[in-house]
């Protein structure tokens, strides 16, 4: 179905963007002689560009985002409601959703206690290390101030975050950089750097060991992961990886902070992705699917014992997190979270995610049967990462320029697919699946066909 839009009225919307819209993670030199897309109306899994276009986005929003798809008017009216009644007032006062939504959100997650609002990724994991760095402080002299992240994991687009960034082409250009934040191997099997391991799993988390013996344990407050990596090419942990984490952060006395900003909330057919994985995280940090963006939202949560450590000498005037967020206390955030998590429990959309990620999975391995340039599948729910490679026995990363014409012939079909981008040197050949959670089984297909035919036109 295409939509009806006025050519002379759109026209205007495309020269005013193209005149003064600086858009996200894109060069903009093409838009002298092209148009730049501009997504127009979105229903459940399919949006229209500017040109009337519709597309079956396989990528919720472009960067797995919009977990219950497009135009849901419920939200819209929680919104609404809750902006006419109150839409903001400092966060340190309190708001109806968002007690209700912290109280909702702890009860999917046994063990923490606590939400700290504010408005995106990259700022939710601010705030976890800031709460390290000042535990470090006011507990250990400030000797414990080091966070550890890990090679091909993404915090986010500050530049603490981006310090704590292990994909090489997003940091380039941007430093000098935070200190403190130190570096570990990444865990993904399919580029093993320990080929003589008896388990991988444990030789990548004992590599986490490894650097917090160099680094000294005492200088080391905490060690912030992805569940799964998400940006840095989908990689799902190996096995005994997560248990062995735990025992190293319990053993050097290490915060965990799990980053749930693209796995949290539904995506990878739990609640949360640390859940698949029996984990004990400190603090937890999530964004995206919080609210499916109908709102800004970002949550960094707790343990009541991380808590505790900021409010346990009340004459100190110092002793509490003295942060703010303006905007964490903006209404809408929440209001939007509570009926966003209402659609996820009420359409059963994590049984949805489980059922239609297998699926996907399925449809993509059938695909590696009969596309030698398909490496690797892997992925949780629908979270699926495709590695290309141009020679599976050397497993050589297939070219960047030709993973992108594969994105790109999708685009033409009317379907959109992502791919690692501008992230890893020499590795962004991973094609990326995140498709609404409420995505159907002629949906699933209608991705996987496409890349069935783009993998054809452009590799053979
Ligand atoms: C794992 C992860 N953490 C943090 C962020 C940063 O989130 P934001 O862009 O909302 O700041 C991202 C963004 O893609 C992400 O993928």
């Amino acid at each position: 179905m295409n939509l009806p839009i006025q050519p002379n009225d759109i026209q205007a919307v495309i020269e005013a963007d193209r005149a003064h819209v600086w858009h996200h993670l894109i060069q903009h030199k093409p838009f002298e002689t092209i148009d730049p897309r501009i997504m127009v109306e979105g229903r459940g899994m399919r949006v229209w560009d500017a040109t009337g276009k519709e597309h079956l986005d396989g990528v919720s929003g472009g960067v797995w985002t919009v977990n219950v798809g497009y135009g849901r008017e419920s939200i819209a009216n929680a919104v609404r409601d809750q902006l006419v009644k109150m839409n903001y007032f400092a966060n340190s006062a309190g708001s109806i959703p968002g007690a209700l939504f912290a109280k909702k959100l702890i009860e999917k997650m046994p063990g923490m206690s606590r939400v700290y609002y504010s408005n995106s990724g990259s700022e939710a994991n601010e705030k976890a290390f800031k709460m390290i760095r000042q535990i470090s402080h006011r507990h250990h002299g400030g000797r414990k101030y080091k966070i550890l992240y890990r090679d091909r994991d993404y915090h986010g687009t500050t530049l603490a975050a981006l310090s704590a960034g292990g994909q090489p082409q997003r940091v380039e250009q941007y430093g000098p950089l935070a200190p403190g934040f130190v570096m570990v191997p990444h865990c993904l099997e399919y580029r093993n750097q320990f080929p003589d391991a008896e388990s991988y799993g444990l030789a990548a988390a004992n590599a986490i060991e490894e650097v917090i013996l160099r680094e000294g344990p005492d200088t080391v407050g905490g060690l912030c992961l992805e569940p799964i990596t998400a940006g840095g090419g989908v990689i799902t942990p190996p096995e005994g990886y997560w248990e062995r984490v735990q025992e190293i952060c319990a053993k050097y006395k290490i915060l965990l902070h799990i980053d749930e900003v693209v796995c949290g909330v539904g995506r990878t057919g739990a609640w949360f992705g640390y859940q698949h994985y029996g984990v004990k995280p400190d603090f937890v940090t999530m964004a995206k699917g919080v609210a499916s963006g109908y709102a800004a939202i970002s949550c960094t949560v707790t343990t009541e014992a991380v808590f505790e450590q900021f409010k346990d000498d009340a004459s100190d005037p110092m002793s509490y997190f003295r942060d703010i967020s303006t905007f964490g206390g903006c209404a809408a955030g929440p209001a939007a979270a509570l009926e966003n998590m209402r659609i996820v429990e009420d359409e059963n959309l994590i049984e949805n995610t489980q059922v239609m990620g297998a699926r996907m999975m399925d449809n993509l391995r059938a695909l590696q049967d009969r596309h030698a340039v398909i490496g690797d599948v892997r992925g949780k729910g629908l979270f699926i990462g495709a590695e290309l490679v141009s020679d599976r026995t050397s497993r050589e990363p297939a070219e960047e320029k030709r993973v992108q014409a594969v994105v790109a012939d999708c685009m033409a079909q009317g379907v959109i697919i992502g791919a690692t981008n501008r992230s890893l040197p020499g590795f962004n050949n991973t094609l990326c699946f995140s498709p609404a959670l409420i995505a159907t089984a002629s949906d699933i297909d209608q991705i996987t066909e496409s890349v069935d035919k783009a993998l054809t036109k452009v590799f053979g």
